[in-house]
């Protein structure tokens, strides 16, 4: 049977991307985090694609970078066409049997089950060529779909090169195809660049293939917006709407609750647990993980962050490090890298952490700098303390033990270690290690001037 010899993926990213006007080539534009060229990868991956092919060009250095050894890769270097950059992949498949997805690097939003969709078309109507086609209400740009009175495709015809009937027609090529790969090949030979743009258009293979008197079909999609390709910044932003809201619908069917998904921004690839909570104006990247029931205010922004169960965070950021269950921050609380929150922790408003360690049961209600830092269990760390962690030029490290209790406006100077159940009183700041229980003291002891208030220069 057809469905079991070998699929293979051609993907096109070989163009500049003119229309994007960027330093960054199209197709690592990310999309929801994620580099258009990736979305594209995984669902031809997922449609069970075995052996993919990338033609790469401009920015090839960076596109195999990212793309690294998922793909074999061939080198178009004269951007000639669609078609041309199909056939740069000849050496590697041209005698392969079997058949072969074409697609796009600019079109983040066709899902795999929409390809395996398209697979089982091609199987069903025994065609050489299967054409993904959408039913587009402003089809501007889009090659269009040209078929004969029964219905049947003959062709597609560029935007430049059609006539204005041709224009009217709403139905228009994906640019994703699926081929028998042998006759793909032996078609791509006969394309021309007699055309308005003088290139080679991979389109033209389907009326040679018609030529032929081969079955050519198409596949019309069922969610028309899964065709977007993305040529200027505008169609990045659809596409990154269109992502949001399936990444978003995908979260809240796995019983995460959103009150305003039009404004909660999530990467692909976030994981959350449910029963979370997600207000409006949240925005949440990269690797992030967040556990169950969790409640995540207005105004947050969680980079690379891991969030255990229960956990509180009100209008704060997050980035690169880790909350354990029941912790909490905010508002305006910051983690930066390596910040490590323990069970329970109370993380109050205006707390800066970084690169410390903080365990369970303690609390950083107010106001206050730890970096470079290991905070044991129970700990209360008052108003205003900072951690003295940097000369100028290197950075040191402080050890608070379990049940310490730091004064408010207490500076700890590192390196410095306080034992367990130290107490430092308020405004010290603490340069030599206080040792267990110690109570240490280092401020100006405070002396009174009777009735000399009446003589400073307000009161004259
Ligand atoms: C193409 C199709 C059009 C379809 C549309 C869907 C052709 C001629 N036209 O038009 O029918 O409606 O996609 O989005 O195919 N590329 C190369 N090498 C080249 C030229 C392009 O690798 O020489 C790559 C580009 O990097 C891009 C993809 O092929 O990822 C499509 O090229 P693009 O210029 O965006 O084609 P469209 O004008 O959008
Ligand atoms: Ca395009």
């Amino acid at each position: 049977m057809m469905q079991e010899k070998d699929v293979y993926g051609i993907v096109l990213a070989a163009g500049k991307g003119t229309r994007m006007k960027s330093k960054l080539y199209k197709v690592l534009h990310p999309v929801c985090g994620k580099a258009m060229v990736l979305h594209v990868m995984d669902s031809l991956e997922e449609a069970g694609v075995s052996h993919l092919v990338t033609v790469v060009g401009h920015g090839s250095d960076a596109v195999k970078d990212l793309l690294a050894d998922r793909t074999d890769y061939c080198f178009q270097e004269e951007q000639l066409g669609t078609a041309h950059a199909v056939k740069m992949a000849k050496d590697l498949l041209a005698d392969k049997e079997g058949k072969t997805i074409v697609i796009c690097g600019d079109t983040p939003l066709i899902r795999p089950e929409t390809l395996k969709a398209l697979l089982a078309h091609h199987d069903e109507t025994l065609a050489k060529a299967t054409i993904l086609t959408s039913l587009e209400e402003n089809p501007t740009g889009y090659g269009r779909i040209i078929r004969d009175e029964e219905g049947s495709v003959q062709k597609i015809v560029e935007e430049k090169d059609a006539t204005d009937e041709e224009r009217l027609v709403k139905e228009v090529n994906s640019g994703t195809y699926v081929f028998d790969n042998r006759s793909l090949f032996k078609a791509l030979e006969e394309v021309k660049n007699d055309n308005a743009q003088g290139e080679y258009y991979l389109p033209d293979v389907v009326a040679i293939l018609k030529s032929w008197g081969e079955v050519v079909s198409a596949y019309p999609m069922e969610d028309v917006r899964e065709g977007l390709g993305v040529n200027d910044r505008l169609a990045l932003s659809k596409a990154t709407r269109f992502m949001q809201e399936r990444i978003n619908q995908e979260h809240m069917l796995n019983g995460v609750t959103m009150i305003d998904p039009t404004t909660t921004f999530i990467d692909a690839g976030v994981k959350i647990g449910a029963d979370t909570l997600i207000e409006g104006q949240v925005t949440i990247k990269g690797q992030t993980v967040i556990g169950e029931d969790c409640t995540i205010t207005s105004g947050s922004r969680l980079i690379d962050a891991t969030i255990g169960n229960g956990v509180t965070v009100t209008q704060s950021v997050i980035e690169s490090a880790r909350m354990a269950d029941g912790s909490n921050i905010g508002p305006f609380g910051r983690l930066r890298p390596q910040a490590d929150i323990g069970e329970n922790v109370h993380i109050g408003n205006f707390v800066e952490v970084k690169k410390a360690t903080i365990k369970k049961d303690s609390k950083v209600g107010h106001l206050t700098y730890i970096g470079d830092a290991t905070v044991g269990e129970r700990v209360n760390v008052g108003c205003g303390t900072i951690f003295v962690n940097y000369n100028g030029k290197d950075k040191f490290h402080t050890t608070v033990g379990d049940d310490c209790f730091i004064g408010c406006d207490t500076s700890l100077v590192a390196p410095v270690n306080l034992g367990d159940g130290a107490f430092t009183a308020a405004g010290s700041v603490i340069t030599k290690d206080v040792p267990a229980d110690g109570l240490a003291i280092a401020r100006n002891r405070q002396s009174n001037k009777e009735n000399y208030a009446k003589k400073l220069p307000h009161r004259r």
